[in-house]
């Protein structure tokens, strides 16, 4: 039993927003400053950045940088915060966050809700050097020129940011993921490049699951030599069985129903860019198994959100207690030896 067993009721009794308010409102309080010592063997090195661990927080948790720090010090080897645009923005009305409970899974179409990134400058200068910390960008619901947001974005956040999270795979923006199209990738990509000061931080690209595959072909051969890692994935429009109330919501789906289809784009992504470009896996990731199965398809480093609702705040330094034990039981070195085993 895990004292977040007993908080849980609690917090489910609360609307999904408010309990996530609260639950930032907590972290914030909370004395946490030390991390946890990591197993020597978790630690590894992707797109030139040193990971204490390869488990991170995926971006939507923390959208406006608050408590980076706290997250890391959970267990977490990276946390990535945002998504952060240009203006800041209200978002869609509510609720638009539903706990799927009966399928451990979320629903959400918050549409970008943030404070915006000129109001997160100096709470990420705050904490700047303290660990690995993910800007992700996007753009504004009515910006005119998609392109300059996210030009806007690197510009501003670059010198912040220990890598830069350029995302194109949220539902909740109307024709955002059509950058995802091959031409205007293309262009998106040529923007971001132009706008990267010298010496900047990697750049890491994030996509849906909801891909066929030329566009995967596409994403991977345009990806090559411009972005230093891709995020694969982003929520779900697809709906695959679901049990729960809110199964009909529009939105994006995530946790536990996202896993299977998250693992399948792995794997595709790990045979499309045939080991060129590193690969980070999101998606219905929840245990030390899941994490190591995701890392045997091809990722190098992992990122959760969604199961942190089901199984609390001690959830990174359990997989990755776990993922060091199953490393071990199969005789690898390191988290490198083990990527992509299961697709070469
Ligand atoms: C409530 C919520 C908000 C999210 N907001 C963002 C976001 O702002 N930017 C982003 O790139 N991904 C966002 N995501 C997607 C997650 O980062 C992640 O890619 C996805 O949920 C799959 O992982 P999971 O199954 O572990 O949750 C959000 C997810 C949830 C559940």
């Amino acid at each position: 039993m895990t004292f977040y067993s007993l908080l849980r009721p609690l917090v489910f009794a609360l609307e999904g927003e408010a309990a996530h308010r609260l639950s930032l409102a907590a972290l914030k309080r909370l004395p946490l400053s030390h991390a946890a010592p990591n197993d020597p063997l978790l630690a590894t090195r992707v797109a030139g950045l040193d990971f204490p661990n390869p488990v991170g927080l995926a971006a939507g948790y923390d959208k406006d940088g608050e408590v980076p720090t706290k997250m890391l010090a959970l267990g977490f080897g990276f946390a990535e915060v945002g998504t952060l645009t240009p203006l800041p923005q209200a978002g869609n009305p509510r609720p638009r966050l539903f706990r799927l409970v009966e399928d451990k899974a979320v629903i959400n179409r918050m549409g970008f809700n943030n404070g915006g990134q000129e109001a997160a400058v100096p709470r990420l200068a705050a904490v700047q050097g303290r660990g690995i910390i993910g800007i992700n960008i996007g753009a504004n619901k009515d910006a005119v020129d998609r392109n300059a947001d996210y030009a806007t974005g690197v510009r501003r956040m670059a010198p912040l940011a220990s890598y830069l999270t350029v995302n194109i795979s949220s539902p909740n923006t109307p024709g955002l993921r059509a950058l995802q199209d091959e031409g205007a990738l293309a262009e998106l990509l040529a923007a971001v490049r132009a706008a990267l000061p010298q010496n900047g931080p990697p750049v890491f690209l994030k996509v849906a699951p909801d891909l066929e595959p030329a566009d995967i072909d596409a994403i991977a051969r345009l990806s090559k030599g411009q972005v230093d890692a891709l995020i694969v994935s982003n929520t779900t429009i697809s709906r695959p069985p679901l049990a729960s109330r809110f199964a009909g919501e529009t939105g994006g789906l995530s946790g536990a129903p996202l896993k299977s289809l998250a693992q399948q784009r792995m794997i595709d992504f790990a045979k499309a860019t045939g080991g060129a470009i590193p690969l980070i896996g999101a998606g219905g990731i929840a245990s030390a198994q899941d994490a190591y199965a995701r890392i045997r398809a091809g990722a190098s480093l992992i990122q959760i959100y969604s199961a942190l609702v089901y199984e609390g705040p001690g959830l990174a330094r359990r997989i990755n207690t776990g993922l060091a034990a199953l490393l071990r039981r199969d005789g690898f070195a390191s988290i490198t030896d083990a990527v992509g085993v299961d697709v070469r």
